[in-house]
């Protein structure tokens, strides 16, 4: 999942690639490089690590020059490393290519062309993009690109240049997100893996679909398919000139992000709760109320964080709704045999929008005819545009890999859509009022979180140095726990395992000991007592246990080491408090352990690979 980017206008190309670059750099930081075009020769920049190494090394004052494509890598394919670099040649120097995704074939391609006398530089995939467009240009950089797409398998955007067209860019697409944004007198044209790098710009674009070519030429673009029939794109207006991507005077993105919470979960309600009907309504959801009130059966599909919000969705749509409901790790979701009637909802949930096995699993379910309904963040995201409805979380962009308040919108979402539905078969009026005014208490809740977080700094202290560490929870607190554990994992580098708490003594419990602390989550009034019973077991084993509990839970001070105290709410909401909470805890940690919080390792914003 890399980032690729092109500029072709007036201003300084290479300046404009290393500036889009930098606003992409969250889908991948292995390495980074651009190549243009001076004096009808390619020209070229690499190094391994972040942008800012690449633009140590150039030297922007000799090189004005109008076309430049770029890269910033996620390693699929070779080390990370400046050969692996993108771009990459081909043998002559007379194509530069960017890639984003996967050549399945590409080993057969390889060996052909070497049986053919091509040589090889590095140990990529996307080199052999290169090498075959070589092979088979004649003149003419459409048709070389035509000719190449239909030997390629897998999942591909890509953007080239040659050296004979130095006022030519072509980029092209399958199953791999490109847009591509101009002004209204198409004075420059820049290409992207995603809308972000278009940051702090009024553009117009134009998304590519899959096996669509576009052809870019100074003050003008055409967009073909394979076929070579011309397609007319529908234009939309981008208008993010005052959007940036600041850290508001935090020094991460991650620590603004989670302090951005108590808005971002107003933001996912605001103008949605109907308080005084007790009712819900989302603009723009336009299923039958037939449809809505006959659904029998919710599956819902995502990766990740989303995949913990999908969990706990599904308690709420089977105990408020009473519909039966699975959550479905869409990586294994896609090897199902799909079981879908005509009342069937898919959901599929993603921040990005572009996790390429949630579209692959969302792709299964409309094979089978399922309705669709996509819970994202990015609006024009290839999963929004997949499904038939869709409903945003309102929450801006989220830079940090690790995500915090697209979790906490996806779940306020959630919990409405629950109430939306429920409202459309038992619930009452009365009984929505009650779950929307709790709600609405949730930002002030998640605020008090913020107010501790010295405290929670604190204890983060006495347990950073462990290693392995159990996170444990019932009921809703187990995804809870889930989550809590993945976020410590991904910037910490801790090896954090969730279980269901009753599930320790099958097993897992015979790790416990001085060395493997329990983190456990108990804001959940259902399972406290079943809880304190888990954590008695994992202290008479000389674990070292921290709890997070509510403020009028009792008991729980005599069993662990150390309680961090959160708001009371009900069961349904608890996960708030908790989640930030833990966020928080995280942070510390990886703050304690000096990991690179912003860049975690092995890691990526948007997981656009397979
Ligand atoms: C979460 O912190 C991770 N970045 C990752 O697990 C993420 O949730 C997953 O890749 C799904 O991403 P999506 O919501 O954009 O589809």
């Amino acid at each position: 999942m890399c980032g690729i980017f092109g500029y072709l206008g007036k201003k300084n190309s290479i300046k404009a690639c290393l500036n889009g670059l930098k606003l992409l750099e969250y889908r991948g930081y292995d390495s980074a490089g651009i190549a243009a075009i001076k004096n009808n020769r390619l020209i070229n920049f690499k190094a391994s690590g972040k942008i800012s190494s690449l633009e140590k090394k150039i030297h922007l004052k000799h090189l004005n020059l109008d076309i430049a494509i770029g890269h910033t890598r996620w390693a699929t394919h070779g080390k990370a490393n400046d050969k692996n670099a993108h771009p990459h040649f081909d043998e002559k120097k007379h194509i530069a290519i960017v890639h984003n995704g996967i050549i399945e074939n590409y080993d057969v391609l390889k060996k052909d062309l070497k049986d053919k006398g091509f040589k090889f530089r590095s140990e990529t995939d996307s080199e052999v993009i290169a090498q075959l467009l070589s092979k088979n240009y004649k003149n003419d950089l459409l048709e070389t690109t035509i000719k190449t797409l239909t030997e390629l398998k897998g999942s591909l955007a890509i953007a080239l240049i040659h050296k004979n067209h130095p006022n030519e860019i072509v980029c092209a697409t399958r199953e791999s997100p490109l847009v591509i944004g101009f002004d209204d007198k198409k004075n420059e044209f820049l290409i992207s893996s995603d809308l972000n790098a278009f940051l702090g710009r009024n553009l117009n674009v134009i998304f590519l679909k899959n096996d669509e070519i576009a052809h870019i030429k100074q003050k003008e673009i055409k967009v073909i398919n394979l076929k070579k029939q011309i397609i007319f794109k529908k234009l939309e207006k981008l208008n993010s000139k005052n959007q940036n991507f600041s850290k508001k005077g935090f020094k991460h993105y991650l620590l603004k992000e989670i302090f951005e919470q108590p808005l971002t979960i107003q933001k996912a309600y605001l103008g949605r709760i109907f308080e005084e009907k007790g009712q819900v309504e989302f603009e723009h959801l336009n299923f039958t109320k037939s449809f809505l009130s006959q659904i029998d059966n919710i599956i819902i599909t995502a990766c990740g964080t989303s995949y913990h919000a999908a969990l706990i969705a599904k308690t709420y749509f089977e105990e408020k709704a009473n519909i039966l409901t699975s959550a479905e790790i869409a990586s294994e979701m896609r090897f199902k045999n799909l079981l879908v009637t005509p009342n069937t909802l898919v959901i599929a949930i993603s921040q990005s929008g572009e996790t390429a096995d949630t579209i692959a699993a969302l792709k299964l379910a409309k094979e089978k005819k399922a309705k669709t309904l996509s819970i994202v963040n990015v609006q024009n995201s290839t999963i929004a545009r997949m499904t038939e409805e869709s409903i945003f979380l309102k929450a801006g962009p989220e830079r940090s890999v690790c995500s915090t308040k697209a979790f906490t919108s996806q779940i306020t979402v959630l919990y409405l859509l629950a109430i939306y539905l429920a409202r459309q078969r038992s619930m009452q009026k009365k009984e929505g009022m009650l779950f929307l005014k709790e709600l609405k208490k949730t930002p002030n809740k998640v605020r008090k979180v913020l107010q501790i977080s010295s405290l929670i700094k604190e204890k983060a202290k006495k347990y950073a140095k462990f290693e392995n560490i159990f996170f444990l929870g019932r009921n809703l607190m187990f995804p809870t726990a889930l989550e809590a554990a993945l976020k410590l994992k991904e910037i910490s580098y801790v090896n954090a395992n969730a279980y269901p708490a009753g599930e320790m003594k099958h097993g897992p419990l015979a790790l416990i000991s001085q060395k493997v602390p329990v983190i456990a989550f108990l804001a959940n009034k259902k399972t406290y007592d079943k809880m304190l019973s888990s954590l008695m077991e994992a202290k008479a084993r000389g674990a070292l246990i921290l709890a997070f509990a509510s403020k009028n839970s009792y008991g729980i001070e005599d069993i662990a080491d150390d309680v961090i105290w959160l708001e009371n709410t009900i069961d349904e909401l608890s996960i708030f408090p908790s989640s930030v909470a833990a966020q928080l805890f995280a942070y510390f940690v990886a703050v304690i352990r000096k990991t690179d919080i912003d860049h975690p390792r092995n890691l990526a914003k948007s997981v656009t690979v397979e």
